[in-house]
């Protein structure tokens, strides 16, 4: 079984975008300098399932090729999908897509599609997700469903692509966890350009 695990660049005060993101500005204001470092080294990385082709360290490359290639299905939230109009129908790295929301939009439901929308909650997408992973990693985004993983009991893994600026307000990654703390293993720390990249396990409750 492989591992729960997030992918996710966040601003060194903790947002993953600025305020006011949506269709338009799907980072907030101020959020686009997020994902400068998609495009700040000298190394192409083409992201699997889509055109999209980063220009990064070669580390920061060769980091993005091992993650994704263990990633075998993706979950995240309904503003994501809206905002991201669905990633135009290809979702990043090309896997099944479990989408967790209140409704499902019938426009997305069709023969093939890679998303599957799921109203009853984060667990039963992750374990949906699981089942259609099988070996390979979930990779679970946005804050809100990393927020319930991580009160859930469900993330193995948290990775951060840290950015060196503070945006001083937006949607933070890190709260709605309670008072309890939760204990974290750095496994590893990576420098790329204009990126460090963070890995943490999350230590569980015996
Ligand atoms: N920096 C990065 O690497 C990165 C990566 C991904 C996303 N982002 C950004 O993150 C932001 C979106 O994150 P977010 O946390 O605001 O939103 P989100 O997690 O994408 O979506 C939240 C929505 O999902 C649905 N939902 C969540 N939990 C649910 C549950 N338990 N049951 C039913 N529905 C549930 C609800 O929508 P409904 O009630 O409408 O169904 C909720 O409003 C965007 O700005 C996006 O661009 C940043």
């Amino acid at each position: 079984m492989g591992k729960v695990s997030t992918g996710l660049t966040m601003s060194l005060d903790g947002f993953i975008a600025g305020p006011n993101d949506g269709p338009e500005r799907p980072l907030g204001e101020g959020g686009e300098r997020l994902f400068e470092w998609y495009s700040s080294g000298d190394t192409e990385y083409r992201l699997p399932g889509t055109n999209m082709v980063f220009k990064v360290s070669p580390q920061s490359a060769q980091l993005l090729r091992e993650a994704h290639i263990r990633i075998g299905a993706f979950v995240t939230g309904r503003r994501t999908f809206e905002i991201t109009n669905g990633w135009g129908g290809n979702p990043p790295l090309g896997v099944p897509t479990f989408v967790v929301s209140h409704t499902v939009p019938q426009e997305w439901v069709y023969e093939g599609s890679p998303f599957t929308f799921v109203t009853d909650g984060v667990e039963s997408a992750v374990e949906q997700a699981k089942e259609v992973a099988g070996e390979k990693d979930v990779a679970v985004g946005a804050a809100s469903i990393v927020q319930q993983c991580i009160r859930a009991g469900l993330l193995d893994e948290i990775h951060i692509d840290l950015v060196p600026i503070l945006l001083g307000a937006g949607i933070r990654l890190f709260e709605h966890l309670g008072s309890t703390p939760i204990e974290l293993e750095s496994t590893e720390v990576m420098e790329g350009d204009g990126v460090t990249h963070l890995t943490y396990r999350v230590l569980k409750e015996p």
